[in-house]
């Protein structure tokens, strides 16, 4: 349903956002792009939806070429941009049926997708008048509203609070479970990633630096990692470790703590040598990876902590 084959940008200004990337996303999948701020992740969505114009490669929707046929690419997709799109001073009701008419969309849907997103009761009420999170979902609802066979979402749950963001991870999931929808999300949420994706890109620096479902990039780091807090400097314990062949390439450090992959031998006999060499560990702990381990040695980020 998406196909990207060496997808580029390259600003005016210089800025190479997006350094050639290639990834396909199936009918019904949830894909998730994910990332440091910066790491080419809203270029990507940019380009994709015909907002930005790539500077080398291609990408089809619906084998609808972006560049080639951009309206056609249009017709078949809808996006819920990071910043908020629809019109403060117009009713709910009116931005929906503005959008229905854009892109022929009818006023059946208007009402069907928003009770979807459970904003129905709002849809008379002008949009500023409405919290964060239900403005939120009247985006979604009114890019749903033309029938998208693509959705794109840029950080959907960004700056809502805990219970309206597990509530719209749940539509997401219904969106989803209900299989019509190709949806392609960015989220700086791993545990959203988690719950949410069928497959993951890992972005960095404008390139795809990992792509897999959440257990093959959790896979990717063994069965068992150690953490070591240490006192001071992790770069100068992770260098003893490595001298002493207790940590492996994929060791990473941030601040003073260290998240090893161990090489063989298993959790207790590395437990048993950091202590041996004296490193002034502060805690030492075995436990399975998790996708944020995974991000974090392939980014050297740490990303924001899910509320
Ligand atoms: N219109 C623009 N002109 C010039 N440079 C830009 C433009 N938009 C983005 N950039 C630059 O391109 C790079 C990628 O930006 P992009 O917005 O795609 O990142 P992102 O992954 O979406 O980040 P975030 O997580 O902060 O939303 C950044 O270095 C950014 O400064
Ligand atoms: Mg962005």
């Amino acid at each position: 349903m998406i196909e990207v084959e060496d997808l580029a940008k390259r600003y005016p200004n210089g800025v190479e956002a997006v350094q050639g990337v290639d990834f396909v996303v199936e009918p019904g999948e949830v894909f998730g792009l994910l990332g440091p701020n910066g790491a080419g992740k809203s270029t990507t969505i940019g380009m994709l939806t015909t907002t930005v114009t790539p500077t080398r490669g291609t990408a089809r929707l619906a084998g609808h070429d972006v560049v080639q046929a951009p309206l056609a690419a249009r017709s078949v997709s809808s996006v819920v941009f990071q910043e908020p799109v629809v019109d403060g001073a117009l009713s709910g009701r009116r931005n929906l049926e503005l959008h229905a008419r854009l892109w022929s969309g009818s006023r059946t849907h208007v009402d069907t997708s928003a009770k979807a997103l459970g904003v129905h009761d709002l849809l008379e009420r002008p949009v500023a008048t409405l919290s964060g999170g239900q403005r939120r979902r009247l985006e979604i609802a009114r890019a749903l509203v033309s029938q998208p066979r693509v959705l794109f979402l840029d950080e959907p749950t960004v700056g809502l609070d805990p219970r309206i963001r597990h509530e719209l991870l749940d539509v997401i999931a219904g969106l989803r479970d209900r299989g019509e929808l190709t949806v392609l999300l960015t989220t700086h949420y791993l545990d959203e990633a988690e719950r949410l994706c069928d497959r993951i890109a890992i972005m960095h620096l404008g390139r795809i630096v990992a792509l897999g479902t959440p257990a093959e990039l959790r896979a990717e780091l063994g069965a068992e990692i150690v953490e070591i807090r240490v006192d001071g400097d992790g770069h100068r314990a992770l260098a003893r470790l490595r001298e002493h062949g207790i940590a492996g390439d994929d060791s990473f450090v941030v601040g003073s703590t260290l998240t090893v992959r161990l090489p063989g031998g298993g959790a207790t006999a590395a437990i048993a040598a950091v202590d041996a060499l004296e490193l002034g560990a502060l805690s030492v702990g075995a436990r399975q990876p998790t996708l944020d381990d995974v991000y974090l040695r392939l980014t050297g980020g740490r990303l924001a902590e899910a509320a």
